[in-house]
């Protein structure tokens, strides 16, 4: 957990005054519903205990300035002037400063210190959180009226057209919404939601594979095109399809050997993947934790198979996983080519898993990975911290 009283003193001894309000938002895993969501369809996420939070002071200018407490960097910026940084994490900054600022809303400048414990680059969606804490932050000081889905549509807007990743809705609206002890099935269409309570006996256990996701921007870009594709070929028999969440798996059938390598098994993971989240939900609702397991292992093979966007290291922590005692399901959970997997484990035997999963992981890959034993928390709001509710 961030330290509140302490981020709140290095901002004093950053700018030489208290900042005016604290914010977090988390990052987030996904329990089953992946590639789906630029899909139109249903994901099922929680966001978890891990966050970014910004400590922000109102200016009288148009000047923002950022001081990041974890990587010791600043950036300062005009909001009349907003260019593209060489810096990535400049460029979420600085994006949904110009994305609230092209959609009309008057601003002021603003002093940030910035603080996080999502590790970056997991697939935990440290950025979304980032856009979303700054997003917020901004509407807080300027007393404007962005809150829900407005703001989860401006950060994503901020990513797609700024920062230039062409990612779907999922992370920054669990980082908006989520809530604690729940996760979401949402509606990626219409953006509708339903929040479901998790079982408090299992726990959502995330592994980072610690491998580095480099071809992740690239391939997960090729994977939304051939997508696309299929959705086009898919329209001769079925016209009044918008996307593939529009498809069943009858039709997907029916026309399947019609369509080439690789836009077939593409379309078959979204078109069964949709069922599986919509499936997943409603047995989770019923206390099935067993059927909702059984369901996160045909995912992983969906994703390693036919969407192919898993690695042998990540196949074999989900392999292992899945052996051990105590688990229900496991997965490869985010966009892939790296990044973490979630499993979902009894309370009682999350000690031993643990430590035979990374035990396993190590003697077979060489590789140390890191376990999270994660707890749905809410979406992005202002801390409260000893010294009372901020103002
Ligand atoms: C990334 C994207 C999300 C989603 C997932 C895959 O996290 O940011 O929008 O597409 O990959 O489910």
């Amino acid at each position: 957990m961030l330290d509140v009283g302490s981020l709140r003193e290095r901002f004093q001894q950053c700018y030489g005054f208290p900042p005016h309000l604290i914010v977090r938002a988390p990052g987030r895993v996904n329990l089953i519903g992946e590639h789906t969501d630029y899909n139109d369809g249903f994901v099922f996420p929680v966001a978890i205990d891990r966050a970014t939070c910004v400590a922000a002071c109102s200016r009288t200018d148009r000047l923002v300035r950022v001081a990041s407490s974890d990587l010791n960097e600043e950036d300062t910026f005009s909001i009349e002037h907003i260019e593209r940084s060489h810096r990535p994490w400049h460029n979420y900054i600085r994006g949904v400063v110009l994305a609230l600022r092209n959609a009309g809303f008057p601003l002021l400048g603003a002093d940030l210190l910035i603080a996080s414990d999502v590790p970056r680059g997991s697939g935990l969606s440290s950025s979304a959180a980032l856009e979303v804490a700054v997003g917020y932050a901004f509407q807080a000081l300027n007393q404007l009226d962005i809150a829900g889905e407005k703001l989860a549509l401006l950060a994503q807007s901020a990513e797609n057209n700024f920062v230039g990743v062409q990612c779907g809705i999922m992370d920054q609206l669990i980082a908006v919404l989520g809530r604690a002890d729940h996760a979401l099935l949402i509606d990626c269409r219409d953006l509708s939601y339903r929040a479901l309570p998790l079982p408090p006996t299992v726990a959502v256990v995330v592994c980072d594979s610690h491998i580095p996701r480099t071809l992740a921007a690239s391939a997960y870009n090729q994977r939304r095109q051939e997508c696309d594709t299929a959705v086009r070929l898919l329209q001769q028999w079925y016209p009044g399809i918008r996307a593939l969440r529009d498809v069943s798996e009858d039709q997907l059938t029916a026309h399947l050997d019609a369509l080439p390598e690789p836009v077939r098994s593409r379309a078959r993971h979204v078109v069964s993947e949709n069922r599986r989240t919509l499936h997943g939900a409603e047995v989770l609702e019923y206390g099935d934790v067993a059927a909702f397991g059984r369901l996160m292992n045909e995912s992983h093979a969906s994703l390693r198979d036919d969407y192919q966007v898993s690695l042998p290291e990540i196949d074999h922590l989900v392999a292992t996983a899945q052996r051990l005692a105590g688990c229900y399901g496991s997965r490869l959970t985010g966009a892939g080519f790296g990044g973490c997997t979630v499993s979902l484990v009894e309370q009682s035997e999350i000690e031993s898993f643990s430590r035979r999963l990374l035990q396993a992981y190590h003697q077979a890959t060489g590789r140390t990975a890191t376990v999270y034993v994660c707890r749905a928390s809410d979406g992005v709001g202002r801390v409260v911290d000893s010294a009372g509710p901020q103002q």
